[in-house]
């Protein structure tokens, strides 16, 4: 078996740089741009995030949630309201986004707060999942502990069998969506001898601010 040399696992970035120049006006400006570009690079599922929540007492969690939409109030993602993350985020709604581009040498990072979306835009949302998304959205107390994987697919079957074709299928009681209003988004650009250049928005009393961070 080969060793495990992690310490000489590393690679040098050198695709490009980000200068003040190059910054939109807004952050979700900035961001499109970058996602626009991530898409035409043929990333793998660019609109995967990692989305950071602590409960009450300040402990971390973080896992992938897909992007699935860009409003005036900004990063839209949905969720099960009462899986773990929906309910850390609603003991505290701050709320940190992670774009891990990493073969463009990039990552967007995003602090912020939570607000939950309304009840039109989740079931808009809802009606627009393939219906077996719909109905796993059913079976899933998404979080809670299972006896096993049966009991999941008989949930699953359960739920086919209450919503038979061609009726719409509803939205879960629990089934909801957030979005993530920004008060910070770093645009990090990986550069040769750890020299990377990161350029961060923040919001001010009106409009945004930007700095440059060291790497
Ligand atoms: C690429 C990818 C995309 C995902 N997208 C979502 C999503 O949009 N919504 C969601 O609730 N979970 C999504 N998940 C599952 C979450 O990572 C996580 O397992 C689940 O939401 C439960 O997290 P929690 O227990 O911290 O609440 C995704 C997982 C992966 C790997």
């Amino acid at each position: 078996m080969t060793e495990l040399d992690l310490a000489a696992l590393r690679a040098e970035y050198a695709r490009s740089g980000l200068t003040e120049a190059d910054l939109a006006p807004d952050p979700m400006g900035m961001f499109r741009r970058w996602f626009d570009e991530a898409v035409a690079a043929g990333l793998h599922e660019p609109n995967a995030m990692v989305v950071a929540t602590a409960d009450a007492g300040a402990r971390p969690a973080a896992r992938l949630v897909l992007l699935k939409g860009l409003s005036d109030d900004g990063f839209v993602f949905f969720t099960n309201t009462r899986s773990r993350k929906g309910e850390e985020l609603a003991a505290n709604p701050a709320c940190a986004l992670l774009f891990p581009w990493h073969p463009l040498e990039r990552q967007v990072r995003v602090d912020g707060t939570v607000s939950p979306l309304s009840a039109d835009e989740v079931a808009a949302y809802f009606a627009s999942r393939p219906r077996g998304s719909q109905l796993g959205a059913w079976a899933s107390h998404q979080s809670r502990e299972v006896g096993g994987r049966d009991e999941l697919t008989a949930a699953y079957d359960e739920a086919a069998a209450r919503y038979p074709e061609p009726a719409p299928v509803p939205v879960p009681d629990e089934w909801g969506g957030y979005a993530v209003r920004p008060e910070a988004v770093e645009f990090w650009q990986g550069r040769p001898g750890r020299m990377h250049d990161r350029l961060v928005y923040r919001r001010a009393a009106t409009g945004w601010t930007t700095v440059r961070l060291a790497p």
